[in-house]
């Protein structure tokens, strides 16, 4: 992508955006770490070591998704951290919303098509001393992403619509979505986010299965705690609390 013009007021004013790199969280966090302002994105039309969660690859094929990293420097306690990933999920799905397509939300990050995975997003947090120093915030969308390339159990915006889309006014959207989002925060805090992230998530009211440490954990999803855990109420009527 060359010119990438956000109509935002710092989200992405400095856009930097590459061929191919690593990681775009890795470019992201040398950058925070010099002392770079919040806002600044790093963006690549293609990664070589796209990353998720527990440390998983990302499949990022040249010039089909949208993969990028932005830093966030909230004053946020680290139990309202959270919200941060939870308000990216939530810009995510209500611009897949505006494309056309049904998308909803997985707890805690995911962003689903039809049950299928159409976007991952990896919140890393740095902390000076005790308190949070910067969030690196990394977004990863399936847009034009053909099937062949699209690991089991996800999707994209081709996939499911057939269309395809500009990935540069994708990008555009998401970006104002989160900073409004972001700005919300700042002066209400997080109930905001949380309340429209649960509107738009699958999780909840739903049973579920997870893998937790050593064990696995069996119930129904009532409620998001405080801290962004999941809160279940096992078949025994014990609730318990996922993070
Ligand atoms: C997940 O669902 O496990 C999170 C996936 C996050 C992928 C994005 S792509 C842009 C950024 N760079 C990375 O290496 N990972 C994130």
């Amino acid at each position: 992508m060359q010119k990438i013009i956000p109509n935002t007021k710092y989200l992405g004013k400095n856009i930097q955006w590459f061929g191919e790199v690593s990681s775009t969280m890795d470019i992201v966090k040398a950058q925070a770490v010099s002392g770079a302002v919040e806002g600044l994105v790093i963006g690549a039309d293609k990664q070589t070591a796209g990353r998720g969660r527990f440390n998983r690859k990302w499949e990022s094929p040249s010039n089909t998704g949208l993969y990028f990293s932005f830093v966030l420097r909230p004053r946020l306690s680290s139990k309202e951290m959270f919200v941060v990933t939870f308000l990216s999920s939530l810009a995510v799905c209500e611009v897949c919303r505006e494309l056309g397509v049904n998308a909803s939300i997985k707890w805690p990050n995911d962003v689903l098509i039809e049950g299928k995975k159409v976007c991952g997003i990896l919140t890393q947090a740095e902390f000076k001393r005790m308190d949070l120093d910067f969030l690196v915030v990394g977004v990863g969308l399936n847009v034009n992403t053909l099937e062949k390339d699209i690991p089991a159990g996800g999707c994209s915006l081709l996939s499911v619509t057939g269309k395809e889309f500009d990935r540069e006014e994708v990008l555009v959207k998401l970006l104002d979505r989160i900073e409004f989002w972001y700005e919300r925060v700042k002066v209400e805090g997080v109930a905001p986010v949380v309340n429209s992230w649960k509107g738009m998530c699958v999780t909840l009211n739903s049973h579920v299965t997870i893998a937790d440490s050593n064990k696995i954990i069996e119930g129904l999803a009532i409620d998001i705690a405080d801290d962004g855990g999941l809160l279940v109420k096992q078949n025994n009527n014990e609730i318990i609390k996922i993070l």
